[in-house]
C-alpha cells in the first residue's frame, strides 16, 4: 500500500517551491507559538519543514492548534512531503469548498494507489456521496435531504430526549461513568440506527464498523489496519444486504425512513445501483456517528477545562430554564462554539481538476488539496480571540460542517443531538470532573477521546 500520489518532489527546506508566492515559503522551523497571530496558544508548534500527516507525534494529537497557527501565519498554502498542499486560512478553505467545479471530491486517484482499486474500501469510499461529483452526488444528496427535512428532524427529538433521560439516569445510578463510552457515544448509535431503521438488538456492531472504515481515512495505514478496515467494509456489506432486502419487502415510510427513500428512489431521477445503494447506506450510518460522538465528548471534556464558561452557560440555562425556545437558542449558540474550537472533523480534501490558484499561490492541475478546518476555525482573520472558548460568541461562521454542495447534510441532526444532550447533562448534574486525564483517539481527521472517565460530585 503506498500513500497519495506524488505530483512534485517537495524542494530541500530554504529553497523556494514553485508556484510559492513572494514571502509566503516557510522560513522558521520549530515556532514558540506563544506570540503567534497574538493569539494565547500554548505549546509549540511542529516543525514546518518536516510536517508530514502520515507521521505525526504525540504532542500534535495533544494540541494541533500550534502548528496551524503556524502555518496559517507563515505558510498558509503549504507544500506538503508527498507534494499535496495543506490550507489552513478560512478564507482559503471558503474559495475551494465554493468552487467545486475547480475542486473535485472524487478520490479514485487518490485511493486506487492507497487501497488497491480491487479493495472493498476503494470500493465503498469512492461510491459514496461524499467522495463523488455530480451527478452521482447530486442524486444521492437529494434522496438523503428528503427524509432530513426540519419536520422529520423534530419528530426524533422526544425519542433523543428520552435515550438521553436514561443513559443520565444510568450515570446517576453509577455516581459517573465515562464520557465517551456511557454518553456521547450511546448518542448517535441509536439515532443513525433509527433513521435508517436497524432493529435495536442488531445495533450492537455498528460503532466499531464505523470507526474502522472512517478509521481507513487517515493519512497512514499500516497493513494489519488495513486488513482490518476492509473485513469491517465486508462485514457491514453483508449485514446491510439482508436488511435492504427486508425493507424492499417490508417498505417503512418514506418521509422519515431514508434506507425506504433511497431503495424506492425519486420518480425523476435515475434509480440507485445496487452497489450505490448499498454504499450510501453505509457512508450515512457512519458519518453521523464518530462525529457527533466527538462533538458531545468534546464539549464534556472543553468545559471541564474552562470552568468560566461552564459557570456562564449554567446560569443563563437557569435563567432560560422557564423560555424553551432561549433555552434551545442558548444551547444552540454553544453548541455551534463547541464545533468551531474542537471540530470533530479537522480535515477535508479535494483535487484541482485545473490550473488554480489559491491563496496568492499557483496549484497546477492535479494538485490534491487538504482543507483544515480545524486551523481555519481558528483564524484570527474571522474569529476574534479564536483559542478562546466564548459560548456566546455570534455570528460564528465555522467550517466544522464544511460548505458548499458537499456541506453535511446531517447537521441540522448533529447540532440537535448536541442541545440535547450536553443541555440535559447540565442540567442533571451541578458538577462533575474527569478522574484522570481523557484518552485522545490519536487521529489527525478526527478529533475526539476514546475515553474521559468521570466523577459526579
Ligand atoms: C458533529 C457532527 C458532524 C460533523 C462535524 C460533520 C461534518 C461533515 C463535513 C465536514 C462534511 C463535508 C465533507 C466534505 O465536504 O468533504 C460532511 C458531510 C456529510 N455528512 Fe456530516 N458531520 C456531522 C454529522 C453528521 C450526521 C449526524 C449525519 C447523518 C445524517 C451526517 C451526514 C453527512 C453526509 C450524508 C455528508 C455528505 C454530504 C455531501 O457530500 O453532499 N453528518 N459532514
Amino acid at each position: 500500500m503506498s500513500a497519495t500520489p506524488s505530483i512534485e518532489p517537495t524542494p530541500p527546506i530554504g529553497q523556494p517551491r514553485p508556484g510559492a508566492a513572494a514571502g509566503s515559503a516557510v522560513d522558521r522551523g520549530a515556532l514558540d507559538c506563544g506570540a503567534l497571530d497574538g493569539a494565547a496558544v500554548e505549546g509549540r508548534a511542529l516543525d514546518l519543514h518536516t510536517l508530514d500527516l502520515r507521521a505525526l507525534p504525540d504532542s500534535f494529537y495533544a494540541n494541533p492548534y500550534p502548528t496551524y497557527a503556524a502555518l496559517r501565519q507563515h505558510d498558509p498554502v503549504h507544500r506538503m512531503p508527498d507534494g499535496s498542499w495543506l490550507l489552513t486560512r478560512h478564507a482559503d478553505l471558503v474559495a475551494v469548498y465554493r468552487d467545486a467545479t475547480t475542486f473535485s471530491s472524487d478520490k479514485r486517484a487518490e485511493f486506487a494507489p492507497k487501497y488497491g482499486t480491487d479493495s472493498p474500501l476503494y470500493q465503498h469510499h469512492t461510491t459514496s456521496l461524499v467522495f463523488n461529483d455530480p451527478p452521482l452526488h447530486t442524486r444521492v444528496r437529494k434522496l438523503i435531504m428528503g427524509a432530513l427535512t426540519r419536520r422529520a428532524i423534530d419528530d426524533l427529538r422526544p425519542g433523543l430526549e428520552a435515550l438521553v433521560g436514561r443513559l443520565l439516569d444510568r450515570i446517576e445510578a453509577h455516581g459517573g461513568g465515562c464520557l465517551v463510552e456511557d454518553f456521547a457515544s450511546a448518542i448517535p448509535v441509536e439515532i443513525i440506527g433509527n433513521l435508517l431503521g436497524v432493529p435495536h438488538p442488531e445495533r450492537g456492531p455498528l460503532r466499531q464498523w464505523s470507526l474502522d472504515i472512517l478509521g481507513a481515512l487517515e493519512p497512514a495505514l499500516t497493513p494489519a489496519q488495513q486488513a482490518r478496515f476492509e473485513t469491517s467494509v465486508r462485514d457491514f456489506s453483508a449485514y446491510l444486504q439482508q436488511l435492504i432486502a427486508q425493507r424492499r419487502q417490508h417498505p417503512g415510510d418514506p418521509a422519515h425512513d431514508v434506507l425506504t427513500r433511497l431503495i424506492q428512489g425519486d420518480s425523476q431521477a435515475q434509480p440507485l445501483s445496487a452497489d450505490e445503494l448499498l454504499h450510501n447506506c453505509i457512508f450515512i450510518l457512519n458519518a453521523g456517528h464518530e462525529t457527533t460522538t466527538n462533538l458531545i465528548g468534546n464539549a464534556l471534556v472543553c468545559l471541564t477545562e474552562w470552568p468560566e464558561p461552564q459557570a456562564w452557560l449554567r446560569t443563563q440555562m437557569a435563567a432560560q430554564a422557564h423560555d424553551s425556545a432561549a433555552a434551545d437558542a442558548l444551547l444552540a449558540t454553544a453548541v455551534d462554539e463547541f464545533l468551531r474550537f474542537e471540530s470533530s472533523n479537522q480535515l477535508g480534501n479535494r483535487r484541482a481538476l485545473r490550473d488554480a490558484v489559491v491563496g496568492g499561490v499557483d496549484l497546477p492541475a492535479g494538485s490534491l488539496v487538504t482543507l483544515c478546518i480545524g486551523a481555519a476555525n481558528r483564524d484570527p482573520a474571522v474569529f476574534e480571540a479564536p483559542d478562546e472558548l466564548r459560548l456566546d460568541r455570534n455570528p460564528n461562521p465555522h467550517l466544522a460542517f464544511g460548505l458548499g454542495i458537499h456541506q453535511c447534510a446531517g447537521l441540522s441532526l448533529a447540532r440537535l443531538e448536541g442541545r440535547v444532550a450536553v443541555g440535559a447533562f447540565l442540567q442533571r448534574f451541578a458538577r462533575y470532573r474527569l478522574t484522570v486525564p481523557p484518552t485522545r483517539g490519536r487521529r489527525a481527521r478526527f478529533r475526539g477521546f476514546l475515553s474521559a472517565p468521570f466523577a459526579l460530585e
